[in-house]
């Protein structure tokens, strides 16, 4: 479910600098920490440590491995911090076995617990796969057999390989992480993601859950642990070195898009302390305001909806480009929370100048380590969300919401419910950002391509999810959109509605009368309502149906309105990834 780079080779070529050109180019996936274990002659040889690749590459010299059969792995922490020690890989007592990992263990306490006689060297929850392996084989058992029965007791998700000094071969176990194998003339290769051995091969075979594999100088054994034997077949790929980049879709939109599954689990996974501090923080200061732009408002409106509603606590939302204006309020006492994907947007650091010069505590919410904001806030939580490369916040808008909605349920010390919600929703999105979900917009994308206007109407929290996608849709498609909340379009709106007009109206549980009567406003006119909602109105000219997630559904009903953007792009001959006009990161005020 979480995203590290996970990589292995056994061929007749020197391991370590192919797996260091794997790494590389798995480095969307988590770049916190990487490390390399090598078998040599000697046993196992290894290097770790915390840094991105290309820092930490000179430090450890990873080439100076020699052997032809090594593993790695690109860390994004999960749990434990971002340590040398916390590296992968992660080996048992004696350093005969190491295994690196990507997904979260579940048990992995309670089998520490069980292992109480083991060195542990690390806090990762990775570790104790080692030391079950260990445990396992001095039961008298395998390595093959060992391996197996220390995977079959892991509750959670996982992709792990693991070797042993004196054993040709690599061992691996997929459940829930992907995991892919690459055969090319000169070897075998085993990893989270296909561009990272695309140089060597196209041929790869994609592994399903519970398969474990046995690779050696012979080729690749699967065994299903629910299937027992199986064979999968071998699959050709066909991409060029752009699409390769993009982890083989058309645009990094779309793959941004549909990393969301992964990223909104990671925004969540902050330590408890530390948000616990903020929300009491929060509670203590005189005071708070939100300030962010363009999408990262978007967020921070949402956020102000949820502390209010859920938490009973007033914050002052202001756009970035507009806070001087609001400089006299602001004390010792006043927190501002300064959200910014890129961490490096001039209003916004405007804006925390400003806040600092009045003595005011900043904590900022960005996605960018080392990014100006993580430089000047006071102190920052990061969303996690990987490298955003379109230029339009997809993946971290939502991840801000999701530590808005984390701060206001640890406001009511409901931090542990919040965490569980989040996992609950994993299935959601999964099936939101589908195939079938894909191809469903992009029907209505057809129907929408030619409009001039779109207007979109929410109210409450989805009032903040009508602007977000109206600004998704302007931005990549040019076609005019423009988001009301349900009261207001009597009050003026109205007036552009005729025949056939599109306009999307977000429906939830809690406001589902007020709004669908909104919409029969707007019906009466001649209106094409797009409803969005879990359940099937009558009123509805075409239905995108997404779960109720009441405090969450910000983040699952943007979601479709982010692929129908995209949709309408594509259809309208416009690249996705780099609207005209406009930046990444806009470093000018
Ligand atoms: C919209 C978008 C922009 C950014 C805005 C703030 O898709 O990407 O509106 O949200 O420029 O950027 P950050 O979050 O980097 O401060």
């Amino acid at each position: 479910m979480y995203m590290c780079g996970i990589i292995g080779y056994i061929g007749l070529k020197k391991a370590s600098p192919i797996l260091l050109k794997g790494l590389k180019n798995l480095e969307y996936r988590g770049y916190d920490s990487a490390g390399m274990a090598v078998l040599s002659s000697n046993g196992i040889e290894f290097r770790k440590g915390a840094g991105k690749i290309e820092e930490i590459e000179r430090r450890l010299n990873f080439e100076e491995l020699e052997g032809s059969i090594g593993i790695a792995h690109n860390r994004w922490a999960t749990h434990g911090d971002v340590n040398d020690i916390n590296a992968h890989p992660h080996f048992d007592c004696s350093k005969t076995i190491a295994i690196v990992h990507n997904g979260i263990i579940e048990n992995y306490k309670e089998l520490k617990e069980s292992l109480s006689d083991h060195n542990f060297e690390s806090e990762t929850d990775s570790e104790v796969i080692a030391h079950l392996i260990e445990e396992e084989l001095e039961r008298g058992l395998s390595f093959e057999k060992a391996f197996m029965s220390a995977v079959s007791k892991l509750d959670g998700n996982y992709a792990i390989l693991a070797i042993k000094a004196d054993e040709e071969k690599i061992l691996t176990a997929r459940r829930g992480s992907p995991l892919v194998v690459g055969i090319a003339d000169h070897g075998i290769f085993l990893s989270s993601d296909i561009p990272s051995f695309l140089e060597w091969t196209k041929k790869v075979v994609y592994l399903q859950d519970y398969d474990v594999v046995v690779v050696d100088r012979n080729g690749i054994r699967i065994h299903n642990l629910i299937e027992g034997e199986v064979s999968r077949p071998i699959d050709t790929v066909e991409w060029d070195a752009e699409q390769v980049k993009k982890g083989g879709f058309e645009h990094y939109m779309l793959k941004e898009i549909i990393e969301q599954t992964e990223t909104i689990q990671r925004a969540i996974q902050q330590d408890e302390d530390v948000v616990k501090r903020i929300a009491e923080e929060i509670r203590r200061a005189y005071g708070t305001f939100f300030v962010g732009c363009g999408s990262s408002y978007h967020a921070c409106l949402a956020g102000s909806y949820l502390f209010s509603k859920l938490a009973k606590t007033h914050v002052n939302v202001v756009l970035a480009s507009e806070f001087e204006n609001y400089e006299h309020f602001l004390t010792e006492n006043t927190l501002v929370f300064a959200v910014s994907q890129s961490g490096e947007t001039a209003d916004v650091l405007e804006a925390v100048r400003t806040a600092k010069r009045k003595g005011s505590r900043v904590i900022g919410i960005v996605n960018r380590m080392g990014s100006s904001l993580t430089r000047e806030s006071d102190q920052f939580l990061l969303m996690n969300a990987g490298p955003e490369i379109c230029v339009l916040s997809t993946k971290t808008y939502t991840s801000q919401v999701a530590l808005m909605t984390l701060l206001a349920y640890a406001l009511l010390e409901r931090h542990e419910e919040c965490v569980e919600k989040f996992k609950e929703l994993y299935m959601d999105i999964y099936n939101l950002t589908s195939r079938s979900m894909r191809d469903y917009l992009k029907r209505l994308a057809e129907m929408l391509a030619d409009k001039e206007h779109i207007y979109l109407i929410g109210r409450g929290l989805q009032y903040a999810t009508a602007l977000e996608g109206a600004l998704k849709i302007k931005e990549v498609s040019y076609i005019h959109a423009e988001a009301f909340a349900g009261g207001e379009l009597k009050h003026g709106p109205l007036a552009l509605i005729e025949k056939g007009t599109p306009v999307i109206v977000f429906v939830s549980k809690e406001n589902e009368e007020r709004i669908l009567s909104n919409a029969s406003e707007v019906k009466a006119r001649g209106g094409f309502i797009i409803g969005i909602s879990a359940e099937r109105h009558e009123i509805f000219d075409y239905w995108i149906k997404v779960p109720e997630c009441g405090d969450l559904n910000p983040i699952v009903q943007i979601i479709p309105i982010q692929i129908l953007a995209y949709q309408l792009a594509v259809l309208r001959g416009l690249d996705p990834d780099k609207p005209r006009n406009l930046a990444k990161s806009v470093t000018v005020i």
